[in-house]
């Protein structure tokens, strides 16, 4: 907190706030309610975010190949520009990512369409890993989070405690370990309040949420009304239409949904430059 006290302040003194108005300002505590904050202290809050340094060769281990751009990059990109132009056309930001059964490629595209997103310097863009049963965004990233972010949407942790930064525009909140009753968890009002509050006091453009997949536990069900739209990963030769059917339906019953990606194609064309396929 004190490093996030000492940059809001700098950002106060540079555009011209006397102490008095600074100190009367409140602090931001679990039960605050939501409010807008100014430009500028949302900027010092994603500055103040602890930045995270990544290895080239894990995220390469982990499939993460939409960092520096380049073609394999492509489909990510593809995938952005469209989720984006989805995003801008309905005022939509919280977006899912979701997939009938375990395994699809939930987590790779999760963390692929963040890097994406973020390589546009005028987006910022947040990663929440909210698959708290089998949550694996830091370890593909290699980074060991200081506090999970199941204690964050328990308003036990504040979000700065929790979150990592890469670059100024992204930021990713990550689980050391699993929860054990995560969809307990994810029903309690305190986690939309919470998830209100990170929406208000960070105001990022896109917040990406990595989810469980939604035929075998209630988990994402829970989350999917706090959401926008959900983009679904289907695994080509994998998932079956009858999956991928049920799985829409019951995204469509509680949110948007945005598209399938089909992921693991062994044959999409050399354009595509990786085994993906996004629709
Ligand atoms: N396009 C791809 N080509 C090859 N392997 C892939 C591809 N996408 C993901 N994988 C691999 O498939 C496995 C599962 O991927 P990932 O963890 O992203 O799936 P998930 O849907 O998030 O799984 P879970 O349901 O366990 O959270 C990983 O080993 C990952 O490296
Ligand atoms: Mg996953």
């Amino acid at each position: 907190m004190d490093r996030l006290s000492e940059a809001i302040s700098k950002a106060r003194a540079a555009r011209g706030d006397s102490p008095a108005q600074a100190q009367s300002l409140p602090a931001v505590t679990t039960k605050a309610p939501v409010r807008r904050w100014h430009p500028e202290d949302i900027t010092a809050r994603w500055q103040a975010l602890k930045q995270v340094s990544l290895s080239r060769r894990k995220l390469e281990s982990s499939l993460i190949v939409a960092k520096d751009g380049g073609p394999h990059s492509a489909p990510f990109d593809m995938l952005r520009t469209k989720v984006l132009h989805q995003m801008r056309t309905n005022g939509w930001r919280r977006i899912g990512i979701t997939s009938p059964l375990m395994g699809c490629g939930k987590s790779t595209v999760a963390v692929n369409l963040a890097f994406s997103f973020a390589r546009n310097p005028e987006i910022r863009t947040m990663l929440l890993d909210t698959d708290l049963r089998r949550p694996s965004i830091a370890n593909m990233l290699g980074v060991t989070p200081s506090a999970s972010f199941f204690s964050v949407l328990a308003g036990r942790v504040q979000f700065e405690g929790c979150a990592l930064a890469f670059g100024p525009n992204l930021c990713f909140a990550t689980n050391g370990r699993p929860h054990r009753s995560p969809s307990e968890l994810m029903q309690l009002s305190q986690v939309a309040d919470e998830l209100d509050r990170i929406d208000a006091e960070y105001d990022p453009d896109v917040m990406l949420f990595d989810l469980a997949p939604i035929l075998q536990t209630d988990d994402a069900l829970s989350v999917l009304q706090k959401l926008d739209a959900v983009v679904i990963v289907a695994a080509a030769e994998v998932t079956s239409v009858k999956e991928l059917d049920q799985c829409e339906a019951d995204v469509a019953a509680n949110t948007n949904v945005l598209g399938v990606v089909l992921n693991k194609a062994r044959s999409v064309g050399q354009n595509y430059g990786y085994g993906y396929a996004p629709s």
